[in-house]
């Protein structure tokens, strides 16, 4: 049980009807919330509230509530999945917050994302560059080799499970001052290139993913790091440096 006592809290939220709408920022109250609750279960209450008010609810994302899926993507005070550090939008608590505060709710912010309606974005950019090259091609013949049968370093090993666990929730680009993807597109590079599973395609892979992310607009790394600190999966920027080093290489050794 937390000592703390409920809040009564003041939301700025970002309301826009549809793609086309302008939006505009819009205030509303919620009273006693818990703060063992989560932020999205405040939501929820403020959403309670406007339905039985015969009001619109707002439209945020979420799924699975457990920091797996990446759907729950919101801005909260100017901090891509709030003022916590390594968590999604769903495993922040409201504890982080006090009475009388003021929060203020907005969806991401690039191009590449544009919003649909109120807090939720349109990420299917993201899923085209996964199609582009995410993925292993497999023998299933019946002569697969077990892949326990194969040795892999233990350091490449945990590099790669490391880089795995990004879970395409965007908040690296939402945090870019440039809306770079460079973060996304390098753990999801650089958990194949770190595993021999990864080798048949390994070229084309990177090449391709990168095409597809500039084709969606995202824009370009120029070092600042803010990617990594907001990264609710603490993915690290030594992937961009992997996915920096596998593009070199393959631009220069692929067969025209
Ligand atoms: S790198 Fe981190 S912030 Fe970017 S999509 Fe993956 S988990 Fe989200
Ligand atoms: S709802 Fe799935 S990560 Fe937050």
């Amino acid at each position: 049980m937390s000592a703390k006592k409920d809040m009564d809290l003041t939301l700025k939220i970002w309301r826009q009807k549809d793609a086309t709408d302008k939006g505009a920022m819009k205030d509303y109250t919620v009273k006693s919330v818990s703060p063992d609750s989560s932020f999205l279960e405040m939501l929820d209450m403020l959403n309670e509230d406007l339905v039985n008010k015969g009001e619109e609810p707002v439209a945020f994302d979420h799924d699975c509530r457990e920091g797996i899926c990446g759907m729950c993507s919101l801005y909260i005070n100017g901090e891509a999945h709030g003022p916590d550090r390594a968590v999604t939008t769903c495993q922040l608590h409201m504890r982080k917050f006090k009475d009388g505060d003021t929060i203020t709710i907005e969806p991401w912010r690039a191009n590449a994302f544009p919003v649909i309606k109120d807090l939720i974005v349109d990420r299917t950019a993201f899923e085209r560059i996964q199609q582009a090259g995410g993925f292993i091609s497999v023998n299933t013949s019946g002569n697969t080799q077990d892949a326990n049968g194969i040795p892999i370093s233990k350091h490449n090993a945990d590099k790669a499970m490391d880089a795995a666990t990004c879970i395409g929730c965007g908040a690296c680009v939402a945090t870019c001052k440039n809306a770079s993807a460079m973060l996304f597109v390098s753990a999801k590079v650089a958990q194949f290139s770190l595993l021999p599973q990864g080798e048949i395609e390994r070229k084309d892979r990177v090449l391709n993913m990168v095409h597809q992310m500039d084709l969606e607009g995202f824009g370009n790394c120029t070092n600042t790091g803010a990617c990594e600190v907001e990264c609710p999966k603490g993915i690290s920027l030594e992937n961009i440096a992997i996915l920096n080093r596998e593009y070199l290489m393959s631009s220069l050794t692929k067969e025209k």
